[in-house]
């Protein structure tokens, strides 16, 4: 298991797709110089690509093992991905996560954990797959304020997507090649319903704006009820159904968190970005708006971010969470949405909850709507849409007029 005489060792936990492809990475990298000490996995019975004496099915093993330099967390399982890095960052230890759905629950309790005991944490696998979105807002956006970051952050619901929309697939269909490619979770729901997409933007705003925001403070609606009705709907208009997590504040220091199918038209560059690739748009206040595309998911580029964690970590370096303290961003919970609509026919939809909601057209029993409703409402109203399997995606107040224009014959539901 030696890839060159070391005195660092490194112990990973997990040797699916992002532990295979850390390993990979430390195999092709001659420089990397690193000795893996152990693997530590669940399964026994599993037939593994390596002799069994390079794996332990003991967490302790590795968490108590002092010759160990580093250690890499990347396990399916976020409550025990928890248990290790809590155990390693209460020893003092250095250690890189992937796993954002443990990191984006637990982060301020990590944070505080890592000053406590002096230890590091770093987690840019966990964001963006190959990205290295973290690393450019700690270190080159440090000291200049951002209005927005927002963008694709989700492989597995773009790669289902573009799947639709380029081969004529089912949802269902696309679904599974994802499952097949490994770009989706094990549990898919984590995926396609947004909740993934929610916990990486929580733990961008952390680093863009300073703020601690809990993944259920985040507006989220998913990708799991659409169908070709709704892409079609969509290239009517000359625009593609994008997953985007948006994060913005307002000239009052009003942030504005949700994650949300959206109509993103050719001007967008997310209009662009397709199958598993992630896209993620910066917005400082002097620099202008830049735009980061790469491979969001997937064993190379999600191990290449977890290996250069590691090499920096190595280095000595740690995040500082430079926006905390210096701006008093607030989190705002009431905002207007613009909303396109889908659902049968045959649905009465609840008029009385939206400021504005217009009939567009209905035809084979498909009905389709423009709205616009405030944020708190919508929210509680998701759980209906989604039960309904009615689609919703936001649209901009451009795109609604557009809408209208092309659909003389709107039917006014409810104005106010
Ligand atoms: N796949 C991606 O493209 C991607 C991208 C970015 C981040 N991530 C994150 O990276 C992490 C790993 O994802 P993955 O796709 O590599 O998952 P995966 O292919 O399902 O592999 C999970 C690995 O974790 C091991 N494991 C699960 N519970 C464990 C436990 N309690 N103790 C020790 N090992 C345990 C499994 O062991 P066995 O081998 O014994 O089953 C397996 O080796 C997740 O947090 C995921 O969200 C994944």
């Amino acid at each position: 298991m030696k890839n060159k005489p070391s005195d660092i060792r490194l112990g990973i936990f997990g040797f699916g797709c992002v532990g295979q492809g850390l390993y990979d990475v430390l195999q092709t990298i001659e420089a990397a110089g690193i000795e893996v000490a152990k693997i530590c996995v669940k399964d026994k019975e599993k037939l593994r690509s390596l002799p069994s004496s390079a794996f332990t099915y003991n967490p302790q093993e590795l968490l108590q093992d002092e010759s160990i330099t580093i250690l890499a967390e990347l396990i399916s399982d976020a409550e025990d991905a928890y248990g290790i890095v809590k155990q390693a960052l209460q020893a003092g230890k250095t250690i890189v996560s992937a796993n954002k759905k443990m990191l984006a629950t637990h982060l301020p309790e990590l944070l505080e954990l890592q000053q406590k005991y002096k230890g590091t944490l770093l987690y840019e696998a966990a964001v963006g797959g190959s990205i290295p979105i973290i690393r450019i807002l700690e270190s080159y956006y440090s000291s200049e304020p951002l209005q927005q970051v927002s963008g694709i952050l989700n492989g597995s619901s773009n790669f289902i997507l573009s799947k639709m929309e380029a081969e004529g697939l089912s949802y269902t269909c696309a679904l599974q090649q994802a499952q097949e490619l490994g770009f989706a979770e094990a549990d898919p729901a984590l995926d396609v319903g947004g909740f993934d997409s929610v916990n990486k933007l929580c733990l961008i705003i952390a680093h863009a704006f300073g703020v601690s925001v809990k993944p259920e403070q985040v507006l989220r609606f998913g990708i799991d009820s659409i169908t070709e009705h709704d892409l079609k709907f969509a290239e009517r208009i000359g625009a593609r159904i994008r997953l985007v997590a948006t994060a913005v504040v307002d000239s009052g220091d009003q942030l504005y968190v949700r994650v949300l199918p959206a109509l993103v038209s050719e001007q967008s560059e997310l209009y662009r970005v397709t199958n598993e690739t992630n896209g993620v748009t910066i917005a400082p206040v002097f620099a202008g708006e830049q735009f980061l595309k790469g491979r969001g998911a997937g064993s190379h580029p999600t191990g290449s971010a977890v290996w250069a964690d590691v090499s920096a970590a190595l280095s000595g370096y740690r995040y500082v969470y430079p926006k905390a303290d210096t701006r008093a961003i607030a989190l705002s919970k009431e905002y207007k949405i613009n909303l396109y609509l889908r659902c049968p026919s045959s649905l009465v939809l609840p008029a009385a909850d939206f400021i504005e909601l217009n009939k567009i057209s209905e035809s084979e029993g498909v009905a389709y709507y423009t709205a616009s409703i405030e944020s708190e409402t919508l929210k509680s109203l998701s759980a209906y849409l989604a039960a309904e399997r009615i689609f919703m995606a936001e649209i901009t107040p451009a795109q609604a007029h557009n809408i209208a224009l092309k659909n003389c014959n709107t039917e006014a539901v409810v104005y106010s």
